[in-house]
């Protein structure tokens, strides 16, 4: 039997069936005022009835704001809480896990979106430097992110942003919460000396600008009463969205980071590789990005590999979760070798409704062969490329 299959506990309190993840996977179809409906319900069931150990909902804003991203969830209020309560409801339902992951997008979005018209919110980010790229196709010449930047004052007040939402999701009865702290979003934002310029405690040093992160961390913890029911999702080598550092600043980043949340006793660490070269790539990617040059890694280098003894070793309070291109297979042999506890499977979790099962009996994952709308749409019905995908006959 495949190691991925064995139950675990995380932080001592939180069992889950098996090491399996099903990754944060926004899919643009929360068309009723940006909540979740049958669609979801169904979708996140049916991954749960299948066995998946721990599910992340895809991620979803905790302010107004206007991304790239249509039909995104929000969690802003208590009628947000009570359409996710019908998710979180039917995977339990079917005896599953399910955390919330929180994102906030900071400089990566434009101010001209209608929705933040609306709602009369700036973009907000730790220092005024415009991210490059991004594609408003809803906007008029489709333009990039913005120019526009509000600095926020203090740090703080964005802290309790996400207090509110993770508040929102206890109520709404999620498990506990992933922070999405990669791929160039506002925690990232706080860390990246690129696009963090501030002077203040929060800006300049190592520590400096790991401390939005950790008083993030913190916010969560005291909603959920313990930092076992936080999941922590980081990209030391990542890119996106113009969130590139060099190999040193990242090697300091990291070390100091990863400590202090395992000397917290996070409940799991959720490290991604993209952002290095893999012999394993899929072909499912929907994006064509690639490392920019100038920030060059040594030949071979694999962050998790790097970063990983520091969350796993003996005795560690936090597990350690992996995720970008893997196989059953691989992170098989990881486990065996002790050098993770989790994976985390996304664009599987696309194409296959029953990644356990698969994974139980041997059978390959199925692979993407409707082309590029199937990640993001467009579609005719929500449950288009959604809940419209075949389980392998057992
Ligand atoms: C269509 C799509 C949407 C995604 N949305 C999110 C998201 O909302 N939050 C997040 O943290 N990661 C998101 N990801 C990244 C996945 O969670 C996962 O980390 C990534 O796909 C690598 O895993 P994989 O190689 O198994 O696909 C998304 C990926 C895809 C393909």
């Amino acid at each position: 039997m495949s190691s991925l299959l064995e139950p675990i506990v995380v932080g001592g309190k939180l069992p889950l069936r098996n090491r399996v993840g099903m990754g944060a996977l926004t899919r643009n179809r929360c068309v009723n005022d940006l909540k979740p409906g049958p669609a979801q319900v169904k979708h996140y069931s049916e991954r749960a009835r299948d066995g998946t150990g721990l599910i992340v909902n895809e991620g979803t804003l905790i302010d107004w704001t206007g991304t790239d991203w249509k039909y995104t969830p929000v969690m802003i209020n208590d009628d947000h809480a009570g359409a996710w309560k019908k998710v979180v409801a039917a995977v339990h339902e079917e005896g599953g896990t399910i955390f919330f992951q929180a994102w906030h997008v900071g400089r990566i979005q434009n101010e001209n979106m209608p929705i933040m018209k609306e709602t009369k919110t700036p973009v907000l980010a730790p220092s005024a430097i415009q991210a490059e790229g991004g594609k408003y196709r809803e906007l008029p010449g489709a333009p990039g992110h913005s120019n526009n930047i509000t600095v926020i004052e203090d740090p703080r007040d964005v802290v309790e942003m996400y207090r509110r939402a993770v508040q929102l999701a206890k109520n709404a009865g999620f498990d506990g919460v992933e922070f999405l702290a990669q791929g160039g979003y506002l925690p990232h934002q706080f860390l990246c000396s690129r696009a963090n310029m501030r002077t203040d405690a929060y800006g300049g040093s190592v520590e400096n600008r790991c401390r939005f992160i950790l008083e993030v961390v913190d916010a969560i913890e005291q909603v959920y009463s313990g930092y076992e029911y936080i999941c922590v999702k980081l990209c030391p080598a990542d890119f996106l969205n113009d969130s590139v550092v060099t190999f040193e600043e990242m090697k300091q980043t990291y070390s100091y980071l990863l400590k202090e949340l395992v000397k917290r006793r996070v409940g799991i660490i959720n490290l991604s590789r993209r952002g290095i070269e893999l012999s394993t790539q899929t072909g499912n990617s929907s994006t064509i990005d690639c490392r920019p040059e100038g920030f060059p890694l040594p030949p071979g280098y694999d962050p998790v590999l790097d970063f990983g003894p520091l969350v796993k070793y003996p005795g560690s309070p936090s597990l350690l979760m992996v995720n970008h291109d893997y196989t059953p297979e691989e992170a098989d042999e990881l486990i065996r070798a002790g050098k993770i506890d989790l994976v985390s499977f996304g664009r599987p979790f696309i194409f296959n409704p029953d990644v356990i099962s698969r994974i139980r009996h041997n059978i390959p994952f199925a692979e993407n062969c409707r082309g590029n709308e199937v990640f993001y749409g467009p579609y005719s019905v929500e449950d288009e490329n959604y809940n419209d995908w075949p389980a392998a006959k057992v």
